[in-house]
């Protein structure tokens, strides 16, 4: 056989195995696995390192319209070169809808963005925020069917937000189509109720954001949604779960046998409220929805993770700077949290600290990691087996991890378009050395290449 490009000597590890072996590629795909392959023009040697699946981030904003005067600190230049530098082959970013914008205008605006552009490989999700008759009727089913099969919808933020009737009818389209709807679960009028409260008796520092949305705001709406989908009879996926009593309703749900799914995220394994509570604007820099909570949520999504109440691990990179009027220190911010720009920044961290903090700590085992960073993703999503394992026939797609390298996480290391990261001081063990993605080398020790050598993949449909 001719290869390529030869991995040689690395310990493999799929959802389901580890294994020493060789791999073989030719053309971007994996051809052969096996001892003694080669030689090829291409060696790498992986002794001593784990051989991964790139990591497949399902759930990443890049360059997404924000509020009046707020701007996205990443595009897809900038996002994807992050995602690359932390061990990810495929990010899913989302193409919002804005009111009043038919969903096909959204795609050619986000397809402008992103062409030539990805240093790894993406697949778009849409966001449906003006369920008009028109969407419904005839956009949403040809885009389901041109293999756009993953809608978000939110149940809070002022412009953005269904009601339950548009809910349900987003969720019937999705049945009848075969998509999965991705819900935002926090209620919209229990949030502005509180934010009006606290503003009043002056409390409107970052902190305060995450009081305006407490456990039982995204347990409700965590319930809500699950009954729409339950009402519909069609598949959801609960993003960004944050504590125990949202967990608990997906957990109910699957033991009555209703395919609910859920997601949760690192800043909800290693952040808590209490970061909010920094001195002066630094708490913006964790203001995101729903908020970091404490100590015990975060057990309860560790518990989630083995389980399997939770099956993936995505950042929500939604990257705003800092020290920026157009990002977390915009003027109208510092009168109240209630305009502090929600979302962090955690592309790049996220493998590493799912790794550190689950598989050297004892949490899951490289399995379950490789599952929650990468095969679940591509599953879930209609992207396995091209994507989210090592297989004969699959992508080449591939992460070499260095398993014992303690790393300082800072924010120079992410290579990102923002001007901090979250995770900053965060000491980890385990470290992506380099990045494959169809057979080429897209990140090696921090450097990314300077092509962009990722491309749209277009998901098939199942109906
Ligand atoms: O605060 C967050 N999570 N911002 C990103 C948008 C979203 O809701 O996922
Ligand atoms: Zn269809
Ligand atoms: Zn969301
Ligand atoms: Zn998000």
């Amino acid at each position: 056989m001719a290869f390529d490009t030869i991995i040689k000597n690395g310990t493999i590890v799929t959802a389901a195995d580890v294994f020493v072996a060789d791999i073989g590629i030719e053309a971007g795909k994996i051809i052969a696995m096996g001892t003694q392959l080669g030689p090829a023009p291409e060696m790498i040697d992986a002794t001593g390192l784990l051989v991964m699946p790139g990591g497949i981030d399902s759930h990443v904003h890049l360059a997404q319209p924000s509020p009046p005067g707020i701007v996205m600190a990443d595009d897809f230049e900038t996002g994807t070169r992050s995602a690359a530098v932390g061990g990810n082959t495929m990010v899913l970013p989302f193409c919002l809808q804005q009111r009043g914008q038919s969903l096909r205008e959204a795609l050619l605006d986000y397809g402008r963005k992103a062409d030539q552009a990805c240093h790894v490989d993406v697949a778009m999700h849409l966001i449906v925020t003006d369920p008009t008759p028109q969407v419904l009727g005839q956009e949403l089913p040809a885009l389901i069917a041109e293999g756009y099969t993953s809608i978000k919808i939110f149940m809070t933020y002022d412009d953005m937000k269904l009601n339950d009737r548009e809910i349900l009818q987003v969720l019937d389209v999705a049945r009848r189509h075969k998509a999965l709807v991705m819900v935002h679960a926090e209620g919209y009028d229990a949030i502005q109720f509180l934010t009006e409260h606290l503003e009043s008796e002056g409390k409107t520092a970052p902190y305060y954001h995450g009081r305006s949305r407490p456990v039982a705001v995204e347990r409700e709406a965590t319930h809500r949604a699950i009954s729409l989908a339950e009402i519909v009879d069609t598949p959801v996926m609960i993003v960004h779960v944050s504590n125990r009593q949202s967990m608990d309703e997906i957990k109910r749900a699957r033991e009555r046998g209703l395919p609910v799914f859920g997601e949760t995220c690192p800043q909800y394994l290693v952040l808590t409220e209490q970061d909010m509570r920094r001195d002066g604007m630094e708490g913006a820099k964790y203001v995101c929805s729903p908020p970091p909570r404490d100590s015990e949520s975060q057990h309860a999504c560790w518990e989630g993770l083995q389980q399997g109440i939770f099956e993936v691990v995505s950042s929500d990179h939604s990257p705003f700077r800092y020290d920026d009027v157009a990002g977390k220190l915009a003027p109208a911010g510092r009168r109240s949290f209630r305009y502090v720009p929600n979302g962090i920044p955690g592309v790049a961290a996220r493998m590493p600290i799912l790794f550190s903090e689950g598989v050297v700590k004892g949490r899951i085992d490289l399995n379950r990691f490789v599952a929650l960073t990468s095969t679940n993703h591509a599953k879930r999503y209609g992207l396995y087996p091209k994507k989210g394992t090592i297989a004969i026939g699959s992508d080449a797609d591939i992460v070499l991890w260095d398993a014992g390298r303690r790393v300082t996480i800072t924010h120079d290391l992410l290579k990102d378009g923002c001007d901090y990261t979250p995770y900053e001081g965060l000491d980890v063990t385990g470290w992506p050395v380099r990045t494959i993605l169809r057979g080429k080398t897209i990140a090696e020790n921090g450097d990314v290449s300077s092509d962009p050598l990722g491309e749209v993949v277009t998901r098939t449909h199942k109906a």
